[in-house]
C-alpha cells in the first residue's frame, strides 16, 4: 500500500465567475517529487494555496501524514511541516537575510523574563548549517535589497527549511531565473528529496518535470485531466494534455529567402547611466526574410543593443543604419514610422497603458491613420471590428473582450497583446525581446509561428532570448554576446547548442 503525505480529494474552489479547480483529487507520496503542470490560469497556484492553507476549499477535503485537516492560515499548515515558496517572494528589502529567516516565529528566547528576543548568533549560526547542507548559499547578515533574485529564492527555501518543513511547495520557481541558476535549483531540489523531503514543483515547464519529478498531475482549466509518471510519459503527451490539443513542436521552417539589408549596425558602443560601456564595437546586419538572434545570458548587453536600434538609448559611437538611412539620431517615433516595431522586454512600462482597454492598447500604433481615423474622425466601428480580429489572432484571453482593462489582465495575455499589435504592423523589422517569456507552450508555439511568417514575407527580425532552444529553432544567423561583445557571429546551423552556450560563457574558440 501507498503511503500518502497529502491528500487532497474532490477539491472545488470557485471565485467569481470562474471555478479554480473543479473536483481535483491528488495524492502525493512521501519523498518523491510531484509537479504540477498546466498553463497560466489552470488552477495550480489556486490549489497548493489551499494546501498552504491560505484558502479554504469550498469543497472536498484535505489529508495530511493520514489526517484530515483544515487549515485557516498558513501557519496552520505549517504547524503540519507545509512550507511553500511563493511566485512573488514574500521578503522584506530592508531586513537581513537572517531576519527574514526568523520574521514571523516566535521568539526563541525571552532575556529579562518578559522581552521577546531572538539571539542573532545562534540563528545566523543553524543558518550557516542549512545553507551548508543544501548548497542554498548565503550570508545571513547581507540586507535583502542588495542580493539578487536567485539569492531571495534560496532565503525562501532556507526560510521553510528553518521551518522544519517537510513538505515543501514551490510555485513556479523557475520562472525568475537564468538558465544556469535552474541547473543549479533543481539539484537543490534533487537534494531535498534526497533528504527524505517531499517537493511539490508547480510549474508549466515541461522540461523541468522531465529532469527533476517523479510523477505529474496535469491541470487544464481548473480539471484534473490525468496523472503520469514523468518515466514513461513523453513531451508530446504531456504538452497535449496541458494544451487540450495536439501541439506542433517544430514549427515547419521554410528554406531561408534573404533579401536585401535592412539593418545595419555599424561599431555600435552604448553607455549605461553610470557610463558604464555595456555595448561594446558591435557590428552586425540583418536582411530580409532573416532572423538575427543574439544569443547570451542576461545581463550581456543584449537588451541595450535592442534599445538602441528603437531608439531608447543613445549610442555613444557608432552607426545605425535602417534601410539605407541613417537613423543613429532618430527619435523613438522617427524610427517606428521608418519602419520599425519593438516589443520590449520591460512590457508594463512600455508595451501597454495598464488603465486603458484591450481595444484601445490594440489600436495605438494605428488609431490616427486610416481606417481608424478619417480626417481627423475616429471611426470606433473600425477599432473595434480590428480588436476582435487580433483578440482571434493571437488567442488573447481576458474576462470581458476588447473591453478588458489592461490593468486586470494576466501578463500573458497582456504579453500575447503587445505581441500581436506590433505583429500587425507588418514593418520592414521587428526587434523581439524575449518575446515568450513566461509563456504557455500554446502561446509560445503560436507566437513562433507568427514571427516565422514574418520573415517569409521578408521582415528582419531581431530576436534577443535567453531561452537558447527558442534561438536554436528559429534564428537563421546567431550572433553570441559575451560581456558586451559579439564574441561569434555565424549561420545557425553551423553552430550546435553547445557551441552556442559555451560561447555564452566566454569561452571562445568553442
Ligand atoms: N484571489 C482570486 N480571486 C479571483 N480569481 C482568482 C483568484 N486567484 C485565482 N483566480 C482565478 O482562478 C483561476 C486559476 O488561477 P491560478 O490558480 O492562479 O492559476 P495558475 O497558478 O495555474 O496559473 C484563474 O482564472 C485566476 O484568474
Ligand atoms: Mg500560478
Amino acid at each position: 500500500m501507498d503511503e500518502y503525505v497529502v491528500e487532497m480529494r474532490h477539491i472545488t474552489k470557485r471565485f467569481p465567475g470562474i471555478v479554480a479547480n473543479d473536483d481535483v483529487s491528488i495524492s502525493i507520496r512521501k519523498g518523491e517529487v510531484y509537479a504540477l503542470l498546466g498553463e497560466n490560469g489552470a488552477g495550480k497556484s489556486t490549489l497548493m494555496s489551499m494546501l498552504f492553507g491560505m484558502y479554504e476549499p469550498d469543497k472536498g477535503e484535505i489529508i495530511v501524514n493520514g489526517k484530515p485537516v483544515v487549515f485557516h492560515s498558513s501557519n496552520d499548515a505549517a504547524a503540519c511541516n507545509i512550507g511553500m515558496v511563493h511566485q512573488h517572494f514574500k521578503l522584506v528589502d530592508n531586513y537581513t537575510i537572517a531576519e527574514n529567516i526568523v520574521l514571523g516565529m516566535e521568539p526563541v528566547k525571552k532575556k529579562f523574563g518578559f522581552l521577546p528576543w531572538v539571539d542573532m548568533r545562534e540563528v545566523n549560526k543553524e543558518i550557516q548549517e542549512l545553507s551548508q547542507k543544501y548548497h542554498l548559499e548565503v550570508n545571513p547578515t547581507d540586507k535583502i535589497e542588495d542580493v539578487p533574485v536567485s539569492v531571495r529564492q534560496r532565503v525562501e527555501i532556507l526560510k521553510m527549511l528553518y521551518r522544519k518543513a517537510e513538505i515543501m511547495i514551490f510555485d513556479e520557481p523557475t520562472a525568475v531565473l537564468t538558465p544556469q541558476e535552474i541547473e543549479y535549483l533543481l539539484e537543490i531540489i534533487d537534494g531535498l528529496r534526497k533528504d527524505g523531503k517531499t517537493v511539490i514543483l508547480i510549474t508549466h515547464k515541461i522540461e523541468e518535470i522531465k529532469k527533476i519529478a517523479d510523477r505529474c498531475a496535469i491541470l487544464l482549466r481548473g480539471k484534473l485531466v490525468d496523472i503520469l509518471d514523468v518515466k514513461t510519459a513523453s513531451v508530446q503527451e504531456m504538452a497535449n494534455m496541458m494544451v487540450g490539443r495536439e501541439v506542433d513542436f517544430n514549427p515547419y521552417k521554410s528554406p531561408a529567402n534573404f533579401g536585401k539589408t535592412i539593418l545595419e549596425v555599424d561599431h555600435l558602443t552604448v553607455k549605461n547611466e553610470n557610463n558604464f560601456e555595456v555595448v561594446k564595437d558591435v557590428s552586425f546586419s540583418i536582411r530580409e526574410g532573416e532572423i538575427f538572434a543574439i544569443a547570451g545570458v542576461s545581463g550581456n548587453g543584449q537588451t541595450e543593443i535592442a534599445d538602441a536600434v528603437a531608439g531608447m538609448m543613445k549610442a555613444a559611437s557608432g552607426t545605425i543604419t535602417l534601410d539605407g538611412k541613417d537613423v543613429t539620431g532618430a527619435s523613438i517615433r522617427e524610427r517606428a514610422e521608418a519602419g520599425i516595431s519593438y516589443i520590449p522586454e520591460d512590457r508594463q512600462g512600455t508595451g501597454v497603458v495598464m488603465d486603458f482597454t484591450l481595444q484601445d492598447n490594440l489600436a495605438l500604433r494605428e488609431y490616427h491613420k486610416e481606417p481608424f481615423s478619417k480626417k481627423g474622425i475616429l471611426s470606433f466601428d473600425k477599432f473595434r471590428s480590428y480588436a476582435d480580429e487580433l483578440i482571434e489572432k493571437y488567442d488573447i484571453r481576458s474576462g470581458q473582450g476588447r473591453e478588458t482593462i489592461v490593468r486586470s489582465m494576466s501578463g500573458g495575455n497582456q504579453q500575447k497583446a503587445i505581441v500581436g499589435r506590433e505583429i500587425e504592423e507588418h514593418t520592414p523589422l521587428i526587434i523581439f525581446v524575449q518575446p515568450t517569456r513566461g509563456l504557455d507552450i500554446g502561446a509560445i508555439e503560436m507566437i513562433h509561428k507568427q514571427i516565422l511568417k514574418e520573415r517569409d514575407r521578408g521582415a528582419a527580425i531581431l530576436l534577443i532570448s535567453l531561452e537558447l532552444d527558442e534561438i536554436m529553432d528559429l534564428a537563421d544567423t546567431i550572433g553570441v554576446i559575451y560581456n558586451g561583445q559579439l564574441l561569434q557571429t555565424a549561420p545557425a546551423d553551423t553552430m550546435t547548442s553547445h557551441d552556442v552556450g559555451r560561447y555564452m560563457m566566454g569561452v571562445k574558440d568553442a
